[in-house]
């Protein structure tokens, strides 16, 4: 079913604002502002929110067990990498999500979106999953911080910004109602596999050729003497 869309021009966080329709007991819908003046990132950190970006926050209900959350942050990643390839900017998705252009430039690719998905369980379900995404869209570059680009900057002119959060809506729904689809849609998107990578996980560095994504989104990485390590979590490099 197409999700049901809440704009703001103005908004805190739309997570935050996604939360509070998920404790009144609301689902299949989108929160999507303009401008966020209290955006939250990973890793407890902010998120700038100049206005001419699209904040979105996706509220499902998956029937699946907390385990499998990772495959809807995977499927967010697809469709905003989808979107922007509609609109003439050559994106690709670097292990798990980052959404990056020019990917294969000198110093990696920039980053155009970043994603935070949020979760709760109850017994062996999920309750809620929130996912929220950040796209620099119509944001001139230097209002984003190093390393960053935005849809805009990269085609040289304007997104129309309700049309591409349509197409990632249209995308992602379609994707999560069809769950098997999301791995296959992922390594379609990826530059990730075929890759030398370097990741940092909790139990030590793994380097070697990335050479698939499994369900729900663990990375396999093949080591140079011939191991097959499968990561799970960790910041991913690619190396060249
Ligand atoms: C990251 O740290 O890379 C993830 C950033 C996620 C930002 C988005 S913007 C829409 C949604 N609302 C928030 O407060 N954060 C997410």
């Amino acid at each position: 079913a197409p999700v049901e869309v809440e704009y703001h021009d103005s908004i805190g966080s739309t997570n935050e604002r996604a939360r509070e329709l998920a404790d009144e007991g609301r689902t299949d819908l989108a929160v999507v502002a303009d401008e966020q003046t209290a955006g939250r990132g990973r890793l407890d950190r902010g998120w700038s929110g100049p206005s001419g970006g699209i904040y979105c926050s996706l509220l499902i209900r998956p029937d699946a067990p907390p385990a499998h959350a990772p495959v809807y942050t995977l499927a967010a990643a697809v469709a905003v990498t989808t979107a922007a390839r509609e609109g003439g900017v050559d994106a690709s998705i670097k292990w798990p999500n980052d959404v990056l252009v020019g990917e294969s430039g000198e110093r990696g690719g920039k980053k155009l979106c970043g994603i935070l998905t949020e979760m709760e369980g109850e017994a062996d379900r999920v309750k809620w999953l929130i996912v929220g995404i950040g796209i620099n869209a119509n944001v001139d570059t230097d209002m984003l911080p190093e390393g960053a680009t935005s849809l805009q900057a990269e085609r040289g002119e304007p997104f129309d910004r309700r049309r591409f959060t349509q197409r990632l809506l249209e995308t992602f729904d379609g994707l999560r109602s069809d769950p098997d689809s999301i791995l296959d849609a992922w390594r379609e998107h990826a530059a990730t596999i075929g890759q030398r990578v370097r990741v940092d996980t909790p139990g030590g560095e793994i380097v070697g050729e990335a050479v698939d994504v499994e369900f729900p989104g663990a990375l396999i990485v093949e080591t140079d003497d011939g191991e097959r390590r499968r990561v799970t979590a960790g910041d991913c490099e690619h190396l060249r």
